[in-house]
């Protein structure tokens, strides 16, 4: 009998329950701050981009009818199937802009964003002509040599 008044009691259904509801709370916590930090160190140091930044050698010739946003004057399409990732702005009737979307920064894709262009990685930002309007960036978008065809419908685009 006297034993037994020695044992401490280790644990109560109540404890136990609360032990559970914490440790759950603790993992979610802990799972959700992995998470962040795996998303953080994703965005914003050039994994995305992978860092290259490197243009590469560009000869491609388009068809200006596969592109319905340059029918008009200030219109940006992103051509399809180039290995560098190319814009073209038609500033005026005859005047065609060739830029990389190649982001100077750390080489992530830049997307066209209204009249110009934002980079998702940093949030650099340039305009329409590809200079450099603010953001981590301090150099502008490569433009391309662009000879067109206006008789033929075509833009050939080189380095
Ligand atoms: S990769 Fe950093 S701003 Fe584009």
């Amino acid at each position: 009998m006297r034993f037994m008044k020695s044992l401490p009691q280790l644990s109560s259904p109540t404890v136990d329950v609360l032990s559970c509801r914490d440790r759950r709370t603790f993992l979610t916590n802990t799972s959700m701050l992995a998470i962040g930090a795996l998303l953080a160190s994703a965005c914003g140091n050039g994994i995305i981009g992978g860092g290259v930044t490197d243009v590469g050698t560009v000869g491609v010739t388009v068809k200006l009818s596969d592109y319905p946003a340059l029918a008009t004057v200030g219109g940006i399409a992103r051509l399809n199937g180039t290995t560098t990732p190319i814009a073209v702005v038609r500033e005026e009737a005859a005047v065609y802009r060739a830029l990389s979307l190649v982001c100077p920064h750390q080489g992530t894709t830049v997307g066209i964003n209204g009249t110009g262009f934002l980079c998702p990685n940093h949030e650099a930002r340039f305009s329409g002509t590809g200079k450099w309007l603010g953001g981590q960036v301090t150099s502008s978008l490569h433009e391309f040599a662009v000879a067109s065809n206006i008789s033929a419908g075509t833009l050939s685009i080189s380095n």
